[in-house]
């Protein structure tokens, strides 16, 4: 009989399988979690209902005090591994001599190596009842309260006819993204980060609380039986898996039956090799087993591993070499990178002399000194890592932080409460002029509508742009050159300058990207020292004065106007034409705007701060949605979805036209 307790098990068991085993959700989270409530709350009223199949059951109470020991009815092998192609035949070759039949007869099933721990997980009469690691292959540790937590775990098989007994083994693992994530949290918090995937997944499963395990995705794929007490005769190997898979098991992807011939193992090897990178979990190799359980029966072991199934690894992502040097690169936000330089070291097919180390905090982290004795790891694409040390060097040195930047000398800081350190060059920075113009170029400062990112980085390529006051000395010549420009959009371009040239002082002093000095911090500025000589020469003490300046902006404002090379560079963009009008000193205006939301949107040709700006001194709200509570919307050219939004709810709309006849006399 199906009670109501019953069917909000099976519901959310169902949408567990859907999300977690067919990786096709079914259920919004909201819904899911309404539902799960109300099986909580029933448990509570009933804690006699509550059976060990029930999702709740997951993240059992306290702790264990410690690993129980747990015997193997039948043996946890592990397998014999092979490097090459013609090691992979040879070891087929004796397995077909020894059936005395010929290799490519043989029908050979080949699957992803999976990089976890293997578990092998029994259920009786259907229940999930324990989980033991491989331990030493006769004899495990219970790891039940862990291994329960993962979602692609069924509690309960999928089936009206359970076997009496059933041992599933196949490997713990972390995805890859999972694995990028607890590490990337471990790092910020200061806590411990993992080496790779697997021993993260090794060092989650070894937990004694299962609330840690429970917080990290832990995924489980079976390879295959250990003891079965059941009515089923299998045959075959695939059979087995079809058969788990249809109990409510995860398949491993891009598994393949085939004869074994020479060139089927050959491509197989290639294609798998490809797929690895996007695959979402590691893998270490193939394993190639025969499917037919006779053949595997007669086989049977020699040693630890079966003489039916063998791994063929792919070559080691991981090498040891001495670390020679550190250099440190100076980003596009001037933060400056440690890049370790190695002695040369062949690793995934390829020769390898640099790798990456993040920040100060990971080489204190590896208690790094050049001169160790270092592991690096390189996967596919990505840029080879320093894991760790595995031997110091004679004459250790120490690795410190230049205090001049090595692009341009100008003096580096650390960043406070983080672990980056940064140059002081900023506008002058040559590493970072890109990154500069386009930030004062863009639509929230300086409004140069037709100076994108990608044009700035070409002119910057080419040499023309290489400070923010170059802007006022580009010719049409620069940009009509250059591939997929003409004349008529260098015109656009220099129009979009030109326009741009009136705005705000809190605007352009935010546009200067000083950092720490926002948006909000450059208007509250501007607003109290009124004039641009007033802050080029204002003290600390004067800014910190100033309402939301704290130390940390105050001081970078002081640095930054300290140096001349910043203040001509300023001093040339005024002499070009930018312009503002000084601040008031009351709001001038009365506030006939106050208690009114305005929204902008769309290209609009001032600088948006600045019609933000106006639009506050006059006592209204900006805000960046559109909503029934909205007075007005100032719609620029191509403006979208907020202003469909705005006429659907009957807000009023301005073009640019006639918001310029309504307030344009007050924003020069
Ligand atoms: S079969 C008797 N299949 O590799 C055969 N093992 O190096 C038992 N592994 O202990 C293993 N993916 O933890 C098999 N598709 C796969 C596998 C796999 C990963 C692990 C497993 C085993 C180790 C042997």
């Amino acid at each position: 009989m199906n009670t109501p307790y019953q069917h909000l098990i099976t519901q959310i068991n169902q949408w567990d399988y859907e999300y977690y085993v067919l990786d096709n959700p079914t259920m919004p989270d909201a819904e899911y979690d309404r539902i799960f409530r109300q099986l909580l709350d029933m448990e509570a009223e009933h804690p006699d209902w509550v059976t060990p199949a029930s999702p709740s059951q997951r993240v059992g109470g306290k702790p264990i005090d410690e690993f129980r020991k747990v015997a193997h009815s039948v043996r946890m092998l592990s397998l014999a591994n092979t490097f090459t192609l013609e090691e992979t035949y040879s070891f087929f070759d004796k397995a077909a001599q020894e059936l005395d039949t010929e290799t490519d007869q043989l029908s050979v099933f080949s699957e992803p190596k999976l990089d976890g721990l293997a578990i092998t997980i029994q259920y009786r009469h259907g229940l999930f009842s324990h989980a033991v690691t491989r331990g030493d292959g006769q004899t495990g540790e219970d790891v039940s309260h862990n291994i329960k937590t993962i979602k692609s775990v069924p509690l309960q098989l999928n089936t009206v006819n359970p076997p009496e007994l059933l041992e599933v083994r196949g490997e713990v693992f972390m995805p890859k993204a999972a694995f990028a994530k607890l590490n990337e949290a471990a790092q910020q918090s200061g806590g411990k980060m993992f080496v790779n995937p697997r021993n993260a997944a090794a060092g989650t499963i070894r937990q004694m609380d299962p609330k840690v395990a429970a917080g990290r995705d832990l995924q489980f794929i079976p390879y295959g039986l250990g003891e079965y007490q059941g009515e089923r005769e299998f045959l075959r190997h695939s059979e087995v898996l079809a058969y788990l898979h249809g109990l409510g098991f995860k398949q491993n992807p891009h598994c393949q039956l085939f004869l074994g011939s020479f060139a089927a193992f050959a491509d197989n090897y290639g294609t798998m090799e490809q797929a690895r990178e996007q695959m979402p979990m590691e893998i270490d190799g193939i394993v190639y087993k025969l499917d037919s359980l006779a053949q595997q029966n007669a086989l049977g072991f020699i040693a630890r591993s079966p003489k039916w199934a063998v791994a063929r690894k792919f070559p080691a992502q991981q090498a040891v070499t001495q670390l020679l040097a550190v250099d440190f690169q100076v980003g596009r936000t001037g933060a400056l990178t440690p890049v370790a330089r190695l002695e040369p070291v062949f690793v995934s097919g390829v020769t390898v002399s640099n790798a990456t180390l993040h920040n100060m905090d990971e080489i204190e982290r590896l208690n790094l000194c050049i001169g160790d004795r270092i592991e690096i790891q390189r996967a596919g694409d990505v840029i080879p890592k320093v894991v760790r040390v595995v031997g110091q060097g004679e004459c250790r040195q120490a690795i410190t932080m230049p205090s001049q930047c090595p692009v341009c000398a100008a003096v580096v800081e650390r960043v406070s409460g983080q672990a980056a350190f940064r140059c002081t060059g900023g506008l002058s920075c040559p590493a970072q002029a890109a990154e500069r113009i386009r930030h004062y170029a863009s639509r929230k400062y300086m409004n140069i509508v037709n100076l994108g990112t990608k044009l700035i980085e070409v002119l910057h390529s080419k040499g023309v742009l290489n400070t923010i006051a170059d802007i006022y000395t580009l010719k049409a010549s620069d940009i009509a050159n250059l591939e997929g420009q003409g004349e008529k959009s260098a015109q656009n371009v220099l129009d979009s300058i030109a326009a741009s040239k009136t705005t705000q002082l809190g605007v352009f002093l935010a546009a200067l990207g000083i950092h720490e000095v926002g948006e909000e911090g450059a208007k509250n500025i501007a607003r109290h020292l009124k004039n641009y000589p007033a802050v080029v020469n204002a003290s600390y003490e004067q800014l910190l004065q100033i309402p939301d300046v704290g130390p940390v902006t105050a001081a970078n404002m002081v640095a930054f106007f300290a140096d001349a090379k910043n203040q001509t560079l300023v001093q040339r963009i005024i002499d070009a034409g930018v312009n503002w009008p000084d601040e008031a000193d009351e709001p001038k205006q009365e506030q006939y705007l106050a208690g009114q939301t305005w929204v902008l949107t769309g290209t609009l040709s001032m600088p948006r701060a600045a019609i933000k700006a106006l639009l506050e001194g006059l006592g209204a709200k900006v805000s960046g949605s559109v909503s029934k509570k909205t007075t007005c919307v100032l719609a620029g050219q191509d403006a979208g979805s907020k202003l469909a939004k705005a006429e659907e709810l009957g807000v009023k709309v301005l073009d640019e036209a006639a918001f310029l006849a309504e307030f344009g006399d007050k924003l020069a």
